[in-house]
């Protein structure tokens, strides 16, 4: 039989809604008229807009075929390294929905937007609770944003004390924000290699750190997926010199309930509510990296913050060290409400347990998959795992080949080429809200695609096969974007 092109399949082609449009269809249907009939006003008339014509089921089911070509943690595992992209519960959605808060303005006044500032306080109390710090803000409306604000807070500390500094120490592990951010903040970030273990060597950091020096941004647990087991002694080289530690948090799924970063030496840290918190992570934002400090920094946190005067909330701008504001309003609240609904469903004991599995789930992918893939670091994980396609090098079957021929196999693909320390690395998150059947699946996927690398090479040289676009040149595609069509 003739196949006929775009038909077919799961997938449909799919034209514009201009090229679907058919003169005279309409998706509503006005009540029956029960007032007087009036002439139309004849400025009201003309040719208006360029819009189709659309029946109800033209529309529902060009919007339903468009998502389809997307992949969601809602479809399948979305094992992304480095970004946690764990199931958000639905009831988070319908917390944030609730009329109060979603029509709640940020221009009202306070005494009737005291259920918004009260889960505003609360966070930053569970936040502080769950991180072992003393203080938080919840403005940033991103992991990096956040991480411009710690720059900030520091920045302001060594002033008030009188010296400002201009380096700041960053490790080779560390996520690629980090330098961006400092150098945003006008430090030069200077690089600290990693030892073979994959984590900073407290003599590393003693020979690079010096009366310049403000701090460190350790990115802990590192983008290696493992945990900087010499924090403490690397915090206590950089104090004695008069520096501040920041630890990048946005891998806390890794260690909520574990660590205590204020006993591990952190002086300030910033979280990512879009990983570890349960909130939508990707399409650009809306997003939260909320900034948590110890009792020396809290003086300098962005301004307004929330307030408890007996019994009242209020937002206030009364912190004349702040270093003032870093967004819009009090940041993107709805994540927030996401994220408070999500830590209060789960409560401490829940949250612990989430890092546990996210742990034991990374430690079981990787234990099944090495020999299968290059493991640069065989050591135990934290939440995420780090391969390399030098086993498959003999095959000229590149990290990208994998991973592309692993969507045809219906799972989102790793993060890829980062970190940059491991030479085609393939950096696999599974999370935690992935279940031992889903798991075991990419596994086996994984090792089908090994075997093909071997004996079928092309298979994955012409991956994706099974996808509406087939390989794209992602350089073109990024600068040039199609948008239609
Ligand atoms: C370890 C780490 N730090 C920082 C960031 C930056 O966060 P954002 O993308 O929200 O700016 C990310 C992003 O996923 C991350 O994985």
């Amino acid at each position: 039989m003739k196949e006929i092109a775009g038909t077919t399949g799961l997938i449909f082609n799919e034209p514009l809604l201009w090229e679907k449009g058919q003169k005279g269809r309409t998706a509503f249907s006005l009540p029956r008229r029960d007032v007087e009939k009036h002439p139309v006003d004849e400025n009201l008339k003309g040719s208006g807009p360029d819009f189709p014509d659309l029946s109800e089921v033209d529309i529902v089911r060009h919007y339903i075929r468009l998502s389809q070509w997307n992949f969601s943690v809602d479809s399948g595992m979305y094992p992304l390294g480095s970004c946690t992209m764990k199931y958000n519960p639905k009831t988070n959605e319908r917390q944030a929905s609730r009329p109060g808060f979603a029509r709640s303005h940020p221009l009202l006044p306070e005494p009737l937007s005291q259920g918004v500032l009260k889960l505003m306080f609360e966070m930053e109390q569970y936040l502080t609770e769950i991180t072992g710090m003393d203080a938080a803000t919840l403005q940033p409306a991103a992991g990096a944003q956040g991480e411009l604000t710690g720059m900030l807070i520091f920045f302001s500390y060594h002033r008030s004390r009188g010296k400002a500094r201009s380096r700041i120490l960053v490790p080779d592990t560390a996520h690629g924000t980090n330098p961006a951010s400092a150098s945003l903040c006008g430090y030069r970030p200077v690089l600290v290699k990693s030892n073979k273990r994959g984590v900073l060597s407290p003599q590393a950091v003693d020979e690079a750190m010096n009366e310049d020096v403000a701090g460190i941004m350790v990115t802990n647990p590192n983008t290696l997926g493992l945990f900087e087991e010499n924090i403490k002694a690397v915090a206590d080289i950089v104090h004695d010199r008069g520096g501040l530690v920041y630890c990048d948090g946005a891998n806390m799924n890794a260690v909520m309930g574990i660590a205590n970063m204020s006993e591990l030496g952190v002086d300030l840290l910033h979280l990512n509510l879009h990983k570890t918190f349960s909130s939508p992570h990707g399409g650009g934002g809306p997003g939260s990296g909320p900034v948590c400090v110890r009792k020396h920094l809290e003086p300098f946190l962005p301004v307004p913050r929330v307030i408890n005067k007996n019994g009242k909330y209020e937002l206030s701008e009364n912190f004349p060290d702040s270093i003032g504001k870093v967004h819009a309003f009090y940041g993107n609240v709805g994540v927030m409400i996401r994220s408070y609904s999500y830590i209060l469903s789960m409560g401490p004991a829940g949250l612990k347990k989430a890092s546990q599995l996210a742990v034991l789930n990374a430690a079981y992918i990787k234990e099944n998959l090495k020999g299968t893939f290059h493991l640069p670091y065989d050591r135990p994980c934290m939440h995420e795992c780090v391969f390399s396609d030098k086993l498959q090098e003999p095959y000229k079957v590149t990290t990208l080949d994998i991973v592309k021929r692993l969507m045809d196999y219906g799972f989102h693909p790793p993060t890829i080429y980062f970190p940059l320390v491991v030479p085609g690395a393939i950096m696999i998150e599974p999370t935690e809200t992935e279940s031992r059947e889903d798991i075991d699946l990419f596994i086996e996927s994984m090792k089908a695609i090994a075997r093909e690398a071997q004996d079928q090479p092309e298979k994955l040289h012409d991956a994706p096969r099974k996808t509406k676009r087939r390989r794209l040149d992602e350089t073109a595609a990024a600068r040039k974007p199609r948008l239609s069509g």
